[in-house]
């Protein structure tokens, strides 16, 4: 039997959209205290205006976790007001595409800088407090693309394969270290998400062709991963959760 998500603390990343705003409001209607943290505030606001409404609990972050200080601020913002951290989501990311010869810089170091350094900047904020309650789960957004390689995908594939490396060093450390904190690495194949329209029009083109005639993912699909993930009892730790769409070949 899956044990309540009532009353835990957890925090999302990226709540401002796609899979970050369903996991958001699926464990805000199973009475989880939710923080939903991303750059958009208005969005923000009224997600957590629709949990309240429903009967949940929540509390809106605006940040950016590209930057370490308010990473720690954020922890620090959720402590102050439920007094505890049960999950941590590291959800925000971003996906521009394209080939490595020629391609802007600033895309690979926003990609570098939200998908690797926010989680990990994050996840170092929040393993102090989750290592004092003696209980904790941090669970990490990586992909398909962090399972596989593709033309066109590598800097993308570079950060996704380095949020799986590390979410299964950090599952042993905190196993060795008897901890009580689990680990989960949430790997999505494709999702109908705004993720896509951050890319330039010609490879937002190329990924519409790719999966012409495949019914996508919702994000309401993986959410439903994520509640699993973190509804299991303390002695079960899902690892790993890896959700294509059914027609999804690589
Ligand atoms: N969609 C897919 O097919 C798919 C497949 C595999 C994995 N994923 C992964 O799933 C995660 C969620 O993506 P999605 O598909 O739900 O896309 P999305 O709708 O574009 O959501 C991305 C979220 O990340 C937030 N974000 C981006 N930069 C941020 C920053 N610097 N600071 C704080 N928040 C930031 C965005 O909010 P703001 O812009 O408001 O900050 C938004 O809420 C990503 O890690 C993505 O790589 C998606």
């Amino acid at each position: 039997m899956n044990h309540t998500l009532k009353d835990k603390v957890i925090v999302i990343t990226g709540a401002s959209s796609g899979i970050g705003e369903a996991s958001a409001r699926l464990v805000g209607a199973e009475q989880a205290k939710v923080a939903v943290v991303a750059r958009r505030k208005d969005r923000l606001d009224k997600l957590a205006e629709e949990i309240t409404q429903a009967g949940g609990q929540a509390l809106a972050i605006e940040a950016d976790v590209a930057d370490k200080n308010t990473c720690q601020a954020i922890v620090k913002q959720v402590i102050d007001k439920w007094g505890r951290l049960d999950v941590l989501v590291n959800n925000a990311g971003v996906m521009l595409l394209g080939p490595v010869i020629g391609a802007p810089l600033e895309e690979w170091e926003q990609m570098v800088q939200v998908n690797v350094m926010g989680l990990l900047y994050l996840t170092h904020a929040a393993l102090p407090v989750m290592k004092q309650q003696k209980s904790g789960h941090i669970v990490n957004i990586s992909s398909v693309a962090g399972r596989t390689t593709r033309s066109g995908s590598a800097v993308y594939n570079a950060t996704k394969w380095g949020v799986c490396a590390f979410t299964d060093a950090l599952r042993q450390e905190l196993a060795e270290g008897k901890t009580g904190i689990r680990t989960t690495l949430i790997e999505p194949g494709a999702v109908a998400t705004e993720l896509i329209s951050h890319n330039r029009p010609d490879i937002q083109e190329q990924l519409n062709q790719r999966f012409t005639g495949i019914a996508k993912l919702t994000s309401e699909d993986i959410a439903a991963g994520i509640a699993y993930a973190i509804s299991q009892p303390e002695h079960v730790s899902v690892n790993e959760v890896l959700i294509r769409p059914s027609g999804q070949v690589g």
